[in-house]
């Protein structure tokens, strides 16, 4: 375990928040709080906001990045973005299989893993969503679902590709319900989920891959949970709709 081999990073998932406007007058209160960051920043923004926060952004240090991309470069799916059209915008993250996706969209393993490929061939650095509902870590099967989750998903994928791969650890139960995993769950989680893929790939692979925590990562706990050996980061919900909050947490994983 080395975290020295791995760069720290903060990433935003707005969801389904924020105009364009709305959207410019957040990034520009975030650009200066961030600028002198000691890890990676993301915002990964709604679709329509993500034009005029590339325009926001130009230059600075704060990255942009979408939620979710189809599986297929073009075609007749209504309402799907691709990830060559996110490319195409200059957009370098993406966001797949968030568990808002797989409870509310029918986002299976098999649909992240097809939309995970889609984005390493556009180019994207994809951030990986995994994590178990609160009735599977009370069944005690929390492994048994990270292991599944991040083996269907990185099917496929070469281990020189997962250098732009980001997994996310998001246990369901602790998303927006202000219920954090303790530091300890969390860092195990991750842990584990690094071993994982140690056996898919190799150790060497294992230990440079940033792995995130996400679920009401706030100002508050934001250090605690970062301080623990396999939290390279988090993908921040609710509190990177504030400036002063989520650069907080930037602040904390900057030290
Ligand atoms: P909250 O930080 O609002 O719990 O959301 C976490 C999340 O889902 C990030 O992707």
């Amino acid at each position: 375990m080395n975290k020295s081999l791995r760069r720290a990073v903060i990433a935003g998932n707005w969801k389904m928040n924020n105009t364009r406007p709305a959207a410019t007058t957040l990034i520009g209160e975030l650009l200066s709080l961030v600028s002198g960051a000691g890890c990676d920043v993301i915002a990964c923004v709604p679709f329509t906001a993500l034009e005029s926060a590339l325009a926001a952004t130009g230059g600075s240090n704060l990255k942009i990045g979408a939620q979710n991309c189809h599986w297929a470069a073009s075609g007749a799916f209504t309402g799907e973005i691709s990830a060559p059209m996110l490319a195409e915008l200059g957009i370098g993250h993406v966001i797949i299989g968030h568990s808002e996706r797989r409870q509310y969209f029918g986002e299976t393993d098999q649909t992240v893993n097809t939309r995970l490929r889609a984005a390493l061939d556009a180019g994207l650095t994809a951030i990986l969503c995994v994590g178990e509902t609160l009735d599977q870590r009370e069944q005690n099967i929390t492994e048994e679902i990270c292991a599944l989750q991040t083996k269907v998903a990185l099917a496929g994928v070469s281990e020189h590709e997962l250098k732009r791969i980001i997994i996310a650890y998001e246990p369901v139960w602790a998303i927006g319900t202000g219920k954090t995993a303790t530091a300890q769950q969390a860092g195990e989680a991750c842990g584990f989920i690094r071993s994982v893929v140690a056996g898919l790939y190799s150790q060497t692979t294992a230990d440079t891959l940033t792995i995130q925590y996400g679920g009401s990562m706030n100002a508050g706990n934001a250090a605690e949970l970062l301080a623990m050996p396999d939290i390279d980061g988090g993908l921040i919900g609710g509190a990177s709709l504030k400036a002063a909050d989520f650069a907080a947490i930037v602040k904390a994983a900057s030290l």
